[in-house]
């Protein structure tokens, strides 16, 4: 069993070391994960996009992948993502932890609770039928802080704030649409993560992402081209893993330090 799970984003789809593949069959669909020990750690890593970066971030099976690591085990959860930043001061090359989120899709599946889904939790508590879930504290402070000691440690600087806005891509945004975004107070922007930490504690996981800014978003330069997101993750795919490594290391597998209180959904 894996405590831990590792959900990774754009250019993050591999981990440097031996994998066990498995193909997890849950009520939503069939999710592949990878099996691997990382330091002392079990860890269950997940490429959101597919090895190959096949599945776009609209049609990602967000409810099999979160089921997938849950029936695996995992009750805390990390992830990386590639985002545009909002703020000049948050060039392209930074990391970004979000305190907060604001949802902006649409059309995607966004919860186990359909009224008739019911699970028991690893905390032994069973939840079913219309279930309304606490966000006060979306993402888990404890791995929040794990994840800031290890930048700390590693001395590598992470943006320790900020509003992760979740669009339902695949299109980047209009110049328009940044300029509403940055009214209400987003960061950064993204497509996937979102999802993921809404399930996630649905299912009774603590979440946090550690975001890579690829670029500015829209209308604060001129074009956004993936390409440019593949290449500021390559550049910075060895200091995204050297962090995720240290953050691990120190990592409780134990819920019962966090504040975001998802043990007790
Ligand atoms: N917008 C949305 N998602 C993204 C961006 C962006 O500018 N960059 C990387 N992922």
């Amino acid at each position: 069993m894996a405590k831990i799970g590792l959900i990774g984003g754009s250019g993050f789809y591999e981990l440097k070391r031996e994998l066990k593949t498995k193909l997890i069959e849950t009520p939503f669909g069939t999710a592949e994960v990878a099996l691997t020990k990382i330091g002392n750690k079990e860890v269950a890593f997940l490429p959101r996009h597919g090895k190959n970066h096949t599945i776009p971030p609209h049609l990602i099976n967000y409810r099999a992948n979160i089921y997938a690591l849950y029936k695996l085990g995992v009750d805390r959860l990390i992830s990386t993502s590639a985002v545009g930043s909002l703020l000049p001061a948050v060039p392209p090359g930074s990391l970004v932890l979000p305190e907060q989120f604001i949802d902006f899709t649409t059309g995607r599946p966004k919860s186990f609770f359909d009224g008739t889904f019911s699970i028991t939790l690893h905390s032994g508590r069973t939840v079913g039928g219309v279930v309304h879930t606490d966000f006060s504290t979306p993402y888990c402070p404890d791995i929040r802080s794990t994840i800031l000691t290890a930048g700390e440690k590693l001395q590598v600087p992470i943006h320790n704030a900020g509003v992760y806005i979740c669009t339902d891509g695949p299109r980047f945004e209009t110049p328009a649409e940044i300029t509403a975004f940055k009214l209400l107070g987003a960061t950064v922007v993204g497509m996937t993560s979102v999802t993921e930490c809404v399930l996630a504690r649905e299912l009774g996981m603590c979440y946090a992402t550690l975001c890579l800014v690829t670029n500015f978003a829209a209308g604060l330069q001129d074009r956004i081209s993936i390409d440019e997101v593949f290449t500021i993750f390559k550049e910075k795919a060895f200091l995204m893993e050297a962090i995720i490594e240290t953050t691990l290391a120190s990592l409780s597998t134990s819920q019962d330090a966090c504040k975001c209180n998802s043990y007790r959904i």
